[in-house]
């Protein structure tokens, strides 16, 4: 299973960078706000720094809802760089978008995916990743987690080639539960990534280690 890291904050990419276990990064419309990014040459900027920083595939989001300027919004945000995936919203105009991009080569990212049925749609359009959100699901009492072992047993079954990249995390339980169900990749804010590290077990453990050592060597 891959690991995203969700921010758009250079400081948290570079850090997550650092761990020597990030493979990209996943940006929305409201991390780029969070930043203070402000306008189209700014967010350009950002998103080159951002590809300075990290190997792996960078999802950026188009903020048309139109087909046409979807299109045009993502053709310009794919020539940046060619770790850039096109992030997508799951409408209808951004299904058509999914199918043009990827019948001339642009990845894509469909966000906003909710449902098996908006999965499915997706992975026919050819998408190249779909983003489900687990913890927003969660917060109105669906099982976030649920729809991403739907979403393996369907792709798996299909023989789609679309990576299920599991989005919305909030804690490092989700993170867990996705690499036993199956997803392809997770994006997450860094807090959880590092919340992986942690069990009180291993903190006491090295006290008593590095305690019965200083016993007897100091
Ligand atoms: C990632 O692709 C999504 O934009 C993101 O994970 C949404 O997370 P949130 O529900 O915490 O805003």
């Amino acid at each position: 299973m891959k690991f995203f890291i969700d921010t758009a904050n250079l400081d948290q990419i570079a850090e997550a960078q650092s761990l020597g276990i990030l493979d990209g990064v996943t940006t929305n419309p409201s991390l780029m706000a969070k930043e203070g990014i402000k306008g189209k040459a700014n967010a350009i900027k950002h998103y080159k720094a951002i590809c300075k920083l990290v190997a792996g595939d960078i999802s950026a989001e188009v903020i048309s809802t139109e087909l046409a300027t979807i299109i045009s919004e993502g053709e310009e945000l794919a020539a940046i760089d060619e770790k850039i995936v096109v992030k997508v919203p799951m409408t209808l105009e951004g299904l058509k978008a999914i199918r043009h991009f990827s019948n001339v080569g642009i990845r894509t990212n469909c966000t906003l995916v909710f449902s098996a049925g908006q999965a499915i749609l997706a992975a026919k359009a050819g998408a190249s990743y779909i983003s489900p959100f687990i913890g927003r699901l969660d917060d109105i009492s669906y099982d976030g987690i649920q729809l991403i072992a739907q979403l393996a047993g369907i792709y798996a079954v299909q023989g789609f080639q679309t990576e299920i990249l599991a989005a919305s995390i909030r804690n490092p339980v989700h993170i867990v539960r996705c690499a036993e169900v199956g997803a392809h990749v997770i994006t997450a804010p860094l807090e959880p990534i590092l919340q992986l590290l942690k069990h009180p077990l291993t903190d006491i453990g090295l006290q008593k280690f590095l305690a019965d050592h200083h016993k007897l060597n100091d």
